[in-house]
C-alpha cells in the first residue's frame, strides 16, 4: 500500500526536520511504501528550506507550497495532491509539532488494515488523553468543540471529532467532494468526518496521548472558532430536515403571533390582554404544525392523551416565559412599539418549546420500543 502522511506546516522550522526524521523508523515497521507530503504556506520562518534540506537525505519527502488560507485549505490541497499525484491508498493527517507521536503511525494503520476506513487517533476514548498542562481555557475549547460536534452536528457516536491525527482510506477520500467542503480552518476536521459518515465509512478510534508542543505556538485562532461554530449548525441543518421544518414552523408562528397581536390591538383590545392571546394562538398553531408535519415520522409509543397533556405543560411554560418577557420589556422600555417587546418574548419561548417538545413531548421511542412498535404495525 502507498501511505502518504500529509503534514500541514506554518512556522514549524523548529519541528519539521526532526519530525521527518522521527517518522522514518515507524514507516519501516509498517512494511508499506510510506511518504511524507509537507504542505507549507510560505512560512516566514523558513520551514520550507528545512524540508528541502531533509529531501536530500530522505527521498520519500514531498513539498507543496501555497498561500496561507487556513488548516483546512492546506489539508484539502495536500489530500488532492496525495491522491492524484502520489496515488495514495491511505492518507494520514498529522500535526507537525510532535503533539502526535510518530510511533503511533503503525497502530493507526493497523486499525485500517483490520477493516476500518477512517481511523481516528482519539484523545477521548479509554486510554487516550489530553495534556495535563493544558490551561482550563484550552481544555474547554476542546471539550465543548467536541460536545457541539457530537450533539449538534450529529456526529455523536464518535468521541473525538476534532482530532487532527487520522488515517483515511484513499478510496473513501476519492468519493468525497473535497472542493465543496466549504471550510478553510480547523472546522475541516468535523466537515470531513461528517462526509465520511455520509459515505457510510467504518470509523474506528484508537487511543492516543496528545502532548503539548514544546517548540513554536498553536495557530488556532478566533476565526477558526467562529467558522467551527457556524459549521456545526450548518451540518445540523443539513443532517436534519426536522430542524429545517422546525425553523419554518417557528417562522410561521412569529407571523401568526404578531399578526393576531396587531389585529387585536387594532380592534381596541388592550396590549396586556392582546399579548397572551396572540402567544397562545401561535403556540397552538405551532403545536399542530409540529405534530402533523415536523415530527410526523417520529413513531411515538405514547398515548395521544399523554402527548396532549405534555403539550399543555410546555405551552403554559412557553406562555409564561413569553408573556413574562413582554411584561418586563413593556415596563422597562415603554417607548418601544409593543410589537418589538412581543417579538423578543418569542425568543426564549422558542428555545424552551423546541427542546421540550423535541425531547419530551415528541420524543423518539427507545430502540427496543420502536422495534416492537414496527412489528405491531
Ligand atoms: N499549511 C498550514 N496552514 N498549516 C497550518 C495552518 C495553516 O493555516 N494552521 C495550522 N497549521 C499546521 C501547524 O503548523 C501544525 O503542524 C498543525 O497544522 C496543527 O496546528 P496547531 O496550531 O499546532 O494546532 P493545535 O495544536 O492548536 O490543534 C490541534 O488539535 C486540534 C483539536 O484540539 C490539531 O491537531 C487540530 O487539527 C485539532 O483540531
Ligand atoms: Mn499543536
Amino acid at each position: 500500500m502507498k501511505v502518504v502522511v500529509v503534514l500541514p506546516t506554518y512556522n514549524e522550522a523548529e519541528n519539521v526536520g526532526r519530525l521527518i526524521h522521527a517518522l522514518q523508523a515507524p514507516f519501516e515497521r509498517t512494511g508499506h511504501d510510506c511518504a511524507i507530503l509537507v504542505v507549507d504556506d510560505r512560512s516566514p520562518d523558513g520551514t520550507a528550506g528545512i524540508v528541502r534540506e531533509a529531501q536530500r537525505r530522505h527521498p520519500n519527502v514531498h513539498l507543496l507550497e501555497g498561500e496561507r488560507r487556513g488548516l483546512g485549505a492546506a489539508y484539502i490541497r495536500g489530500m488532492r495532491h496525495a491522491l492524484r499525484e502520489l496515488k495514495a491508498d491511505v492518507v494520514f493527517e498529522m500535526d507537525a509539532d510532535f503533539s502526535h507521536d510518530p510511533d503511533d503511525v503503525p497502530r493507526l494503520l493497523k486499525a485500517l488494515e483490520d477493516g476500518a476506513d477512517f481511523v481516528i487517533g482519539s484523545r477521548y476514548v479509554e486510554g487516550g488523553s489530553i495534556p495535563a498542562e493544558w490551561a482550563p481555557q484550552r481544555r474547554a475549547i476542546s471539550r465543548w468543540g467536541n460536545r457541539f460536534a457530537r450533539y449538534i452536528a450529529g456526529l455523536s457516536p464518535v468521541r473525538d471529532c476534532t482530532a487532527g491525527f487520522r488515517a483515511i482510506r484513499g478510496n473513501l477520500l476519492r468519493d468525497i467532494d473535497l472542493d465543496h467542503l466549504h471550510v478553510q480552518g480547523y472546522a475541516f476536521q468535523i466537515a470531513l468526518l461528517y462526509e465520511a459518515r455520509l459515505q457510510g465509512a467504518r470509523i474506528a478510534e484508537v487511543p492516543v496521548h496528545f502532548v503539548d508542543r514544546t517548540a513554536g505556538e498553536s495557530k488556532l485562532g478566533m476565526k477558526d472558532l467562529v467558522e467551527f461554530g457556524l459549521n456545526v449548525w450548518w451540518l445540523r441543518l443539513r443532517s436534519s430536515a426536522t430542524f429545517g421544518k422546525f425553523l419554518l414552523v417557528g417562522g410561521s408562528g412569529v407571523v401568526v403571533n404578531l399578526g393576531v397581536f396587531t389585529l387585536l390591538l387594532n380592534a381596541g383590545v388592550g396590549k396586556f390582554i392582546a399579548s397572551p392571546i396572540a402567544i397562545e394562538v401561535s403556540v397552538v398553531s405551532n403545536f399542530l404544525l409540529n405534530n402533523y408535519w415536523t415530527f410526523r415520522e417520529r413513531k411515538s409509543t405514547q398515548r395521544v392523551r399523554v402527548k396532549g397533556l405534555k403539550f399543555n405543560v410546555v405551552s403554559l411554560l412557553a406562555l409564561a416565559l413569553s408573556y413574562g418577557t413582554f411584561v418586563v420589556l413593556s415596563h422597562a422600555f415603554p417607548e418601544w412599539p409593543p410589537q418589538l417587546s412581543q417579538f423578543l418574548g418569542i425568543v426564549p419561548a422558542t428555545v424552551v418549546n423546541y427542546v421540550l417538545n423535541s425531547y419530551w413531548t415528541f420524543q423518539k421511542a427507545p430502540p427496543a420500543e420502536r422495534r416492537r412498535h414496527r412489528r405491531r404495525r
